[in-house]
């Protein structure tokens, strides 16, 4: 008999004060699971979840960009390799749902004012995802900018630091990081970066997508699935890859068990105790 898997995360850097959120959204993807449904679309559904708890940087609650605005990313990934993901999309309640819509097309990736046009014509309604807590989040980012009180990573740019991704094995969600310019996208919808989908296992990654971005992190870490490594031996290789200062988080699932590593705290949540060494 197959018993189902979902794993859950708050994002690099969440804390307990979130994990009933992975919780919920575990439960919710493992009712779909046990009662006959697609692993995409628990998938899909746990995100769901985390996308509209307000405390977490994806859907309703997401980081601003430094102008104001919100522009979030989503992907997912069905182990078929069949992928859709939005990037800067904007004024939609859940990105996860368009980036299913795009899976569905003959592309797997749109972008920007042409990504929320393909919502509407989908039938997401205009919604504002932003919160007080965004807006209080953005006046800590500028407020950091003008102090120039920014982390290694982030100096080049003179500003963008942490992070928060939400995501379920094959799927990502997130409002970005805390700086960043209008248009900016992260790893998220960025097959191979944010996350990887194959008949090995799935990979989903939460950190900063710019050093994420240049690791190709989630396709190297199914890759080295693939070679032999369980999913806890090639998370804890990924996490190597990148200096202390650069939150990561990486989840990977085969169908032997899971694995998890992070440099941060992280709300996570497996729905079985099969973590493979
Ligand atoms: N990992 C989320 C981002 O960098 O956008």
């Amino acid at each position: 008999m197959v018993r189902p898997l979902i794993l859950t995360h708050c994002g690099a850097g969440s804390d307990r004060s979130v994990q009933d959120a992975a919780e919920v959204a575990g439960a919710r993807g493992l009712e779909i699971l046990r009662h006959g449904g697609k692993a995409l679309d628990a998938v899909i559904e746990a995100i769901v979840v985390l996308e509209d708890d307000p405390r977490l940087n994806a859907g309703t609650g997401s980081r601003m960009r430094i102008d104001g605005r919100i522009q979030m990313d989503a992907a997912l990934m069905n182990w078929d390799r069949e992928a859709g993901s939005v990037a800067a999309i904007e004024e939609v309640k859940n990105p996860i749902r368009v980036a299913h819509d795009v899976l569905k097309t003959p592309h797997i990736l749109l972008v920007g004012r042409d990504a929320t046009e393909f919502a509407r014509s989908k039938g997401h309604a205009a919604y504002d995802p932003s919160t007080p807590e965004s807006r209080r989040h953005l006046e800590e980012s500028l407020e950091k900018i003008r102090n120039g009180r920014l982390p290694r990573y982030a100096r080049k740019w003179k500003g963008v630091a942490v992070h928060d991704t939400v995501g379920a094995v094959a799927g990502s969600s997130t409002g970005g990081v805390a700086f960043m310019l209008p248009g900016r996208v992260g790893d998220s919808p960025i097959v191979g970066a944010g996350l990887y989908a194959g008949p090995r296992g799935a990979v989903s990654v939460t950190g900063i997508g710019e050093e994420i971005i240049k690791q190709v992190l989630s396709k190297s870490v199914y890759d080295r699935i693939a070679d032999g490594l369980s999913p806890q031996a090639a998370a804890d290789r990924g996490l190597t890859l990148f200096p202390d200062d650069v939150p990561i988080g990486i989840i990977a699932v085969t169908s032997r068990g899971w694995g998890e590593s992070c440099n941060r705290d992280m709300a996570f949540f497996a729905s079985a105790a099969r973590r493979t060494f």
